[in-house]
Protein backbone atom coordinates (compact mmCIF):
# COMPACT_ATOMS: atom_id res chain seq x y z
CA UNK A 1 0.00 0.00 0.00
CA UNK A 2 1.15 3.49 -1.17
CA UNK A 3 1.63 6.17 1.91
CA UNK A 4 -1.24 8.49 1.94
CA UNK A 5 0.05 12.22 1.07
CA UNK A 6 -1.81 15.05 1.51
CA UNK A 7 -1.47 18.24 -0.98
CA UNK A 8 -2.80 21.34 0.55
CA UNK A 9 -3.31 23.34 -2.80
CA UNK A 10 -3.18 23.03 -6.11
CA UNK A 11 -0.33 22.57 -8.06
CA UNK A 12 1.16 21.21 -11.66
CA UNK A 13 -0.59 18.47 -13.25
CA UNK A 14 2.67 16.77 -14.21
CA UNK A 15 3.93 17.25 -10.30
CA UNK A 16 0.69 15.69 -9.30
CA UNK A 17 1.12 12.63 -11.73
CA UNK A 18 4.83 12.07 -10.26
CA UNK A 19 3.55 12.30 -6.94
CA UNK A 20 1.29 9.21 -7.32
CA UNK A 21 3.61 7.32 -8.73
CA UNK A 22 4.93 6.78 -4.99
CA UNK A 23 1.78 8.15 -2.90
CA UNK A 24 -1.96 7.82 -2.45
CA UNK A 25 -2.56 11.34 -3.14
CA UNK A 26 -5.21 13.73 -1.67
CA UNK A 27 -4.99 16.68 -3.58
CA UNK A 28 -6.71 20.39 -3.83
CA UNK A 29 -7.04 20.94 -6.82
CA UNK A 30 -10.04 23.07 -6.39
CA UNK A 31 -7.42 25.10 -4.78
CA UNK A 32 -10.01 26.28 -1.89
CA UNK A 33 -7.79 27.44 1.38
CA UNK A 34 -7.94 25.71 4.33
CA UNK A 35 -8.22 26.77 8.10
CA UNK A 36 -6.32 25.24 10.46
CA UNK A 37 -9.13 22.97 11.39
CA UNK A 38 -10.08 21.02 7.85
CA UNK A 39 -6.40 20.85 7.50
CA UNK A 40 -6.12 19.06 10.77
CA UNK A 41 -8.80 16.89 9.77
CA UNK A 42 -7.82 16.37 6.36
CA UNK A 43 -4.15 15.55 7.65
CA UNK A 44 -5.20 13.36 10.25
CA UNK A 45 -4.55 10.10 8.33
CA UNK A 46 -1.48 11.08 6.26
CA UNK A 47 2.28 9.98 6.12
CA UNK A 48 3.34 13.18 4.27
CA UNK A 49 2.29 16.88 3.02
CA UNK A 50 2.78 19.20 0.71
CA UNK A 51 2.47 22.38 2.09
CA UNK A 52 2.21 26.38 1.37
CA UNK A 53 3.49 29.60 3.39
CA UNK A 54 -0.32 29.88 4.54
CA UNK A 55 -0.71 26.49 5.66
CA UNK A 56 0.47 26.86 9.43
CA UNK A 57 2.37 23.43 10.60
CA UNK A 58 2.42 23.74 14.47
CA UNK A 59 2.74 21.26 17.81
CA UNK A 60 -1.40 21.63 17.80
CA UNK A 61 -1.90 20.45 14.61
CA UNK A 62 1.44 17.59 14.52
CA UNK A 63 -0.76 16.58 17.81
CA UNK A 64 -3.31 14.88 15.28
CA UNK A 65 -1.19 13.29 12.93
CA UNK A 66 0.47 10.77 14.46
CA UNK A 67 1.44 9.03 11.36
CA UNK A 68 2.98 12.21 9.76
CA UNK A 69 6.45 11.79 9.15
CA UNK A 70 7.36 14.84 6.54
CA UNK A 71 6.18 18.60 5.84
CA UNK A 72 7.36 19.39 2.55
CA UNK A 73 6.82 23.57 1.84
CA UNK A 74 6.52 24.53 -1.61
CA UNK A 75 8.46 28.55 -0.48
CA UNK A 76 11.62 28.92 0.50
CA UNK A 77 10.82 30.62 3.83
CA UNK A 78 9.32 28.67 6.46
CA UNK A 79 8.09 30.98 9.02
CA UNK A 80 4.64 29.20 9.03
CA UNK A 81 6.52 25.74 10.52
CA UNK A 82 7.32 25.38 13.63
CA UNK A 83 10.45 23.71 13.52
CA UNK A 84 10.93 22.79 17.01
CA UNK A 85 7.46 21.27 17.04
CA UNK A 86 8.36 19.27 13.83
CA UNK A 87 11.81 17.95 15.70
CA UNK A 88 9.44 17.07 18.72
CA UNK A 89 6.93 15.00 16.67
CA UNK A 90 9.54 13.19 14.22
CA UNK A 91 8.79 15.05 11.49
CA UNK A 92 11.03 15.77 8.71
CA UNK A 93 10.38 19.92 7.30
CA UNK A 94 11.94 20.68 3.87
CA UNK A 95 11.75 24.25 1.61
CA UNK A 96 12.67 24.75 -1.80
CA UNK A 97 15.89 26.75 -1.74
CA UNK A 98 17.78 28.41 -5.45
CA UNK A 99 15.16 27.68 -7.33
CA UNK A 100 13.49 30.56 -6.94
CA UNK A 101 16.55 33.23 -6.86
CA UNK A 102 16.40 35.12 -9.91
CA UNK A 103 12.41 35.09 -10.77
CA UNK A 104 12.34 37.10 -7.39
CA UNK A 105 15.37 39.13 -8.21
CA UNK A 106 13.44 40.16 -11.41
CA UNK A 107 10.23 41.24 -9.31
CA UNK A 108 12.10 43.04 -7.13
CA UNK A 109 13.80 44.32 -10.24
CA UNK A 110 10.03 45.41 -11.39
CA UNK A 111 9.00 46.64 -8.52
CA UNK A 112 12.56 48.88 -8.19
CA UNK A 113 11.49 50.65 -11.44
CA UNK A 114 8.14 50.69 -11.38
CA UNK A 115 7.85 52.50 -8.39
CA UNK A 116 10.80 55.03 -9.08
CA UNK A 117 9.01 55.77 -12.25
CA UNK A 118 5.52 55.99 -11.26
CA UNK A 119 4.99 53.11 -14.34
CA UNK A 120 1.43 51.78 -12.19
CA UNK A 121 0.21 55.09 -11.44
CA UNK A 122 0.97 56.47 -15.02
CA UNK A 123 -0.73 53.45 -16.30
CA UNK A 124 -4.20 53.85 -14.49
CA UNK A 125 -3.22 58.01 -15.89
CA UNK A 126 -3.98 56.26 -19.45
CA UNK A 127 -6.60 54.15 -18.76
CA UNK A 128 -8.86 56.33 -17.05
CA UNK A 129 -8.64 58.73 -20.04
CA UNK A 130 -7.11 61.29 -18.11
CA UNK A 131 -3.78 62.09 -20.57
CA UNK A 132 -4.52 65.15 -22.30
CA UNK A 133 -1.52 65.68 -23.50
CA UNK A 134 2.62 65.88 -23.29
CA UNK A 135 3.50 67.81 -20.12
CA UNK A 136 7.21 68.91 -18.57
CA UNK A 137 6.60 68.16 -15.27
CA UNK A 138 4.39 65.04 -16.02
CA UNK A 139 4.71 62.03 -14.03
CA UNK A 140 8.12 62.96 -12.60
CA UNK A 141 9.97 60.24 -10.82
CA UNK A 142 13.25 59.46 -9.48
CA UNK A 143 16.57 58.03 -11.38
CA UNK A 144 17.54 54.80 -10.64
CA UNK A 145 20.93 54.73 -13.02
CA UNK A 146 23.59 56.30 -10.57
CA UNK A 147 21.64 55.97 -7.09
CA UNK A 148 22.10 54.32 -4.55
CA UNK A 149 20.85 51.04 -3.87
CA UNK A 150 20.57 49.60 -0.29
CA UNK A 151 20.22 45.79 0.11
CA UNK A 152 19.26 44.38 3.30
CA UNK A 153 19.93 40.64 3.65
CA UNK A 154 22.38 39.74 1.88
CA UNK A 155 21.29 36.03 1.04
CA UNK A 156 21.42 34.27 -2.28
CA UNK A 157 18.26 36.82 -3.62
CA UNK A 158 19.71 39.88 -2.24
CA UNK A 159 23.26 38.89 -4.15
CA UNK A 160 21.17 38.81 -7.27
CA UNK A 161 19.31 41.98 -6.65
CA UNK A 162 23.01 43.36 -6.34
CA UNK A 163 24.43 41.88 -9.60
CA UNK A 164 21.73 43.09 -11.61
CA UNK A 165 22.31 46.66 -10.22
CA UNK A 166 25.33 46.79 -12.80
CA UNK A 167 23.35 47.73 -15.61
CA UNK A 168 22.03 50.80 -13.66
CA UNK A 169 25.78 52.00 -12.53
CA UNK A 170 24.77 52.04 -8.81
CA UNK A 171 26.88 52.03 -5.91
CA UNK A 172 25.32 49.06 -4.17
CA UNK A 173 25.79 48.82 -0.18
CA UNK A 174 24.37 45.66 1.92
CA UNK A 175 23.97 45.10 5.88
CA UNK A 176 23.44 41.76 6.49
CA UNK A 177 24.67 39.78 10.36
CA UNK A 178 27.67 38.69 8.85
CA UNK A 179 29.99 40.48 5.22
CA UNK A 180 30.12 38.05 2.68
CA UNK A 181 33.87 36.91 1.38
CA UNK A 182 35.82 39.53 -0.76
CA UNK A 183 35.00 37.67 -3.75
CA UNK A 184 31.03 38.32 -3.44
CA UNK A 185 31.65 41.43 -2.34
CA UNK A 186 33.81 41.90 -5.77
CA UNK A 187 31.03 39.80 -7.85
CA UNK A 188 28.12 42.30 -6.84
CA UNK A 189 30.14 45.00 -7.07
CA UNK A 190 28.83 45.46 -3.43
CA UNK A 191 29.73 46.81 0.17
CA UNK A 192 29.23 45.92 3.32
CA UNK A 193 27.92 48.79 5.82
CA UNK A 194 26.23 48.93 9.02
CA UNK A 195 22.63 49.25 9.68
CA UNK A 196 22.51 52.83 10.15
CA UNK A 197 24.74 53.79 7.34
CA UNK A 198 22.82 51.66 4.94
CA UNK A 199 19.69 52.88 6.24
CA UNK A 200 21.17 56.61 5.51
CA UNK A 201 22.57 56.86 2.12
CA UNK A 202 20.35 53.89 0.22
CA UNK A 203 17.93 56.13 -2.27
CA UNK A 204 16.46 52.60 -2.55
CA UNK A 205 16.54 50.08 0.09
CA UNK A 206 15.14 46.87 -0.98
CA UNK A 207 14.93 44.11 1.74
CA UNK A 208 15.86 40.34 1.70
CA UNK A 209 15.41 39.18 5.00
CA UNK A 210 13.13 35.74 5.90
CA UNK A 211 10.73 36.35 8.92
CA UNK A 212 11.78 34.80 12.02
CA UNK A 213 11.02 36.38 15.49
CA UNK A 214 14.38 37.92 15.57
CA UNK A 215 13.80 39.48 12.27
CA UNK A 216 10.14 41.07 13.09
CA UNK A 217 9.90 44.43 12.78
CA UNK A 218 13.77 44.88 11.85
CA UNK A 219 12.52 47.69 10.14
CA UNK A 220 9.96 49.50 12.17
CA UNK A 221 9.68 52.98 12.88
CA UNK A 222 13.27 53.87 14.01
CA UNK A 223 15.13 52.65 10.80
CA UNK A 224 12.21 54.33 8.65
CA UNK A 225 12.91 57.69 10.66
CA UNK A 226 16.85 57.14 9.69
CA UNK A 227 16.43 56.56 5.97
CA UNK A 228 16.98 59.37 3.70
CA UNK A 229 14.39 61.83 3.17
CA UNK A 230 12.75 61.36 -0.13
CA UNK A 231 14.07 57.83 -0.41
CA UNK A 232 12.42 54.52 -1.88
CA UNK A 233 11.68 51.22 -0.15
CA UNK A 234 11.21 47.92 -1.55
CA UNK A 235 9.94 45.18 -0.19
CA UNK A 236 9.66 41.41 -1.44
CA UNK A 237 11.02 38.71 1.33
CA UNK A 238 8.30 38.48 4.00
CA UNK A 239 5.61 40.04 6.23
CA UNK A 240 6.63 40.98 9.31
CA UNK A 241 9.83 42.32 8.76
CA UNK A 242 8.51 45.70 8.43
CA UNK A 243 6.42 47.64 10.47
CA UNK A 244 3.63 48.08 7.98
CA UNK A 245 2.02 50.74 10.12
CA UNK A 246 5.15 52.67 10.63
CA UNK A 247 5.86 52.42 6.82
CA UNK A 248 2.40 53.86 6.36
CA UNK A 249 3.56 56.84 8.51
CA UNK A 250 6.77 57.44 6.74
CA UNK A 251 4.71 57.28 4.02
CA UNK A 252 2.37 60.02 4.38
CA UNK A 253 4.55 61.91 6.29
CA UNK A 254 6.36 62.32 2.74
CA UNK A 255 9.62 60.84 4.80
CA UNK A 256 9.36 58.40 1.76
CA UNK A 257 8.62 58.96 -1.72
CA UNK A 258 7.58 55.86 -2.39
CA UNK A 259 7.59 51.67 -1.74
CA UNK A 260 6.92 48.31 -3.87
CA UNK A 261 5.32 45.87 -1.61
CA UNK A 262 4.81 42.24 -2.62
CA UNK A 263 4.39 41.36 1.31
CA UNK A 264 2.23 42.42 3.88
CA UNK A 265 1.58 41.60 8.19
CA UNK A 266 -1.53 39.88 8.03
CA UNK A 267 -1.78 39.02 4.33
CA UNK A 268 -4.02 39.05 2.12
CA UNK A 269 -6.00 41.84 4.65
CA UNK A 270 -2.92 44.26 3.99
CA UNK A 271 -3.32 48.00 5.40
CA UNK A 272 -5.99 49.53 4.19
CA UNK A 273 -4.32 53.15 4.27
CA UNK A 274 -1.81 51.32 1.51
CA UNK A 275 -4.45 51.15 -0.74
CA UNK A 276 -5.34 55.39 -1.07
CA UNK A 277 -1.26 55.89 -1.78
CA UNK A 278 -0.80 56.43 -5.66
CA UNK A 279 3.12 56.03 -4.96
CA UNK A 280 2.88 52.32 -3.42
CA UNK A 281 3.07 49.69 -6.29
CA UNK A 282 1.34 46.73 -4.74
CA UNK A 283 1.55 43.12 -6.07
CA UNK A 284 -0.17 39.82 -4.42
CA UNK A 285 3.04 37.85 -3.05
CA UNK A 286 4.45 37.05 -6.41
CA UNK A 287 8.12 37.27 -6.38
CA UNK A 288 8.68 33.87 -7.15
CA UNK A 289 5.65 33.87 -9.70
CA UNK A 290 7.20 33.25 -13.20
CA UNK A 291 5.67 29.57 -14.96
CA UNK A 292 9.00 28.11 -14.63
CA UNK A 293 10.10 28.63 -11.33
CA UNK A 294 6.71 28.06 -9.70
CA UNK A 295 6.53 24.90 -11.55
CA UNK A 296 10.03 24.34 -10.36
CA UNK A 297 9.28 24.54 -7.22
CA UNK A 298 6.51 22.75 -6.63
CA UNK A 299 8.77 19.58 -8.39
CA UNK A 300 11.11 20.35 -5.38
CA UNK A 301 8.86 19.78 -2.90
CA UNK A 302 7.37 16.41 -4.51
CA UNK A 303 11.02 15.20 -4.79
CA UNK A 304 12.15 16.29 -1.07
CA UNK A 305 8.57 14.49 -0.04
CA UNK A 306 9.75 11.55 -2.06
CA UNK A 307 13.37 11.31 -0.91
CA UNK A 308 11.72 11.99 2.54
CA UNK A 309 9.37 9.25 2.91
CA UNK A 310 11.68 6.80 0.89
CA UNK A 311 14.82 7.51 1.98
CA UNK A 312 14.49 9.65 4.76
CA UNK A 313 17.30 12.00 3.23
CA UNK A 314 14.97 14.74 1.68
CA UNK A 315 18.16 17.31 -0.23
CA UNK A 316 16.64 20.74 1.39
CA UNK A 317 15.94 19.10 5.10
CA UNK A 318 15.23 22.53 7.47
CA UNK A 319 15.68 20.34 10.97
CA UNK A 320 18.11 17.28 10.38
C1 LIG B 1 7.77 32.83 -1.10
O1 LIG B 1 7.43 33.78 -0.48
C2 LIG B 1 8.69 31.85 -0.63
O2 LIG B 1 9.06 31.87 0.55
O3 LIG B 1 9.08 30.99 -1.42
Amino acid sequence: MKPKILVTREIFDDVLDYLRQHFDVADNQADTPMDAGTLAKNLADKTGAMTTLVDRVDAQLLSGCPKLKAVCNIAVGFNNIDLGACSKAGVMATNTPGVLDDSTADFTWALILSTARRVVESDAHVRARQWKGWYLKQFLGADVHHATLGILGFGRIGRRVARRAMGFDMTVLYHDTQPADAATERSCNAAYVSMDELLARADILTIHVPYAPSTHHVVGAPELAKMKPGAILIHASRGGVVDDAALVAALKSGRLAGAGLDVYENEPALNPEFLAMKNVVLTPHIASSSEATRHAMAMLAAQNLVAALTTGRPPNLLNP
